[in-house]
């Protein structure tokens, strides 16, 4: 039996593949320290905060369990759309939003929405696992691009990669895997490149509220990126939803007029209690993401300090949840394995994220199991 091919020429998802790994392994007995997702660690200390949780629950006890007009509730789109315009001087309104089931499939649907078959789309590495593939169930081409020495944009071999035949490049600020900030200026080449070329950007901002040092720049809202960019983000990580799958997209209309048809043929509506529970997230107190961020940060100073301590150089994360830590091969797929299977210590390989020779370690685990699983580490590679 053949199956369609382009999920055939897909792996599943790297990081989704090693968690599975990791609970096949607690699941028989043995104790793993998990480094490779930060969100994993979500139901050890990271809760939906509780007024949230409650919205939704006020919600499904006032039988608010009948379908939500396709691209969600009207005060949830005008919430996101005034949080882009307040926050981020994005110039969006909420016919410009569209409510969807997780920030993983606002990018899937965009890009499957932008891109036509061969279209280029060039993602800059080291980029988030799923960027390639999607692109490639899209059929379109993926270009990879390396961000600069220091993982940003500023310096980056923009201008020999990025040409007319560009059509879309996947930006993610702040980055996932080394918790990388972009600044302005880094932004701003991109934005000349993207006028001058005529292509789009599809902006992943995700981490934007986890920002520990730095700024956060949203490129929608540079002049003459309104019109050409795709932002997305969602609620999984300053809201600690990751369960809930729910996010967001904002783009000029006629881009979200085609998404809609993607969207209310595939996933109809997001649940309209889960949707509650949003508004409250972006309307209520907010208190309780800057003090994610502060123990975020905590965390990560424990981390950065011993791998410092043992003579480790490494890019500082300013934000997120991960960072990329160099290792002396540059198979590190195999590394992971060797890791694991000999020291119960769960990374994911740079490789995954388009760049050998590093694995992506998150400090989101508890202070004592950081700490021994970092010490069981540095006695690894040293
Ligand atoms: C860079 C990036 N984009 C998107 C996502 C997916 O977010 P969500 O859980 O909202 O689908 C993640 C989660 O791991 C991420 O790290």
């Amino acid at each position: 039996m053949e199956f369609a091919d382009r999920v055939a020429q897909i792996t599943p998802s790297e990081t989704v593949a090693i968690i599975d790994k990791v609970r096949e392994m607690e699941a028989a007995g043995t104790d793993v320290t998990n480094f490779t997702t930060g969100t994993q660690a979500e139901p050890r200390d990271f809760v939906t905060p509780e007024h949230i949780s409650e919205a939704s629950q006020a919600a499904l006890d006032d039988g608010q369990t009948h379908l939500a007009p396709s691209k969600g509730l009207p005060e949830l789109r005008e919430a996101l759309a005034a949080k882009l315009r307040d926050e981020n001087d994005v110039p969006v309104e909420s016919d410009q939003v569209l409510v969807t089931p997780g920030t993983k499939y606002a990018l899937f649907e965009s890009v499957l929405s932008f891109v036509d078959p061969g279209d280029e789309v060039v993602v800059l590495d080291p980029s988030w696992v799923s960027y390639n593939k999607m692109v490639d169930i899209a059929d379109g081409t993926v270009e990879r691009v390396s961000l600069d020495d220091e993982f940003l944009l500023r310096n980056a071999d923009l201008d020999e990669a990025v040409g007319d035949s560009t059509r879309l490049v996947v930006l993610n600020t702040p980055l996932n895997a080394t918790g990388g900030v972009f600044t302005r200026e880094g932004l701003e080449r991109l934005r000349d490149l993207a006028v001058e070329h005529d292509f789009w950007v599809l902006s992943d901002e995700i981490y934007e509220k986890l920002i520990y040092e730095g700024e956060h720049h949203a490129i929608a809202s540079f002049d003459g990126m309104a019109e050409r960019t795709i932002t997305v983000s969602g609620f999984s990580k300053a809201y600690s939803m990751l369960g809930w799958r729910i996010g967001y997209l904002a783009a000029p209309q006629a881009f979200v007029d085609e998404v809609a048809k993607v969207h209310s043929n595939s996933v109809t509506a997001v649940p309209t209690f889960l949707q509650h529970g949003a508004i409250e997230a972006v309307t209520g107190p907010q208190d309780h993401v800057a003090e994610k961020r502060a123990e975020l940060a905590r965390r990560r100073d424990i981390m950065v300090e011993r791998l410092a301590d043992a003579g480790l150089d490494f890019p500082k994360p300013h934000s997120g949840m991960y960072m990329f830590i160099p290792v002396d091969t540059e198979d590190d797929v195999q590394f992971c394995k060797d890791i694991l299977d000999d020291k119960q210590l769960a990374f994911t390989p740079g490789s995954a994220f388009g760049t050998p020779g590093y694995v992506r370690a998150t400090w989101v685990l508890p202070d004592d199991e950081l700490r021994a699983g970092l010490d069981a580490f540095v006695d690894y590679v040293a």
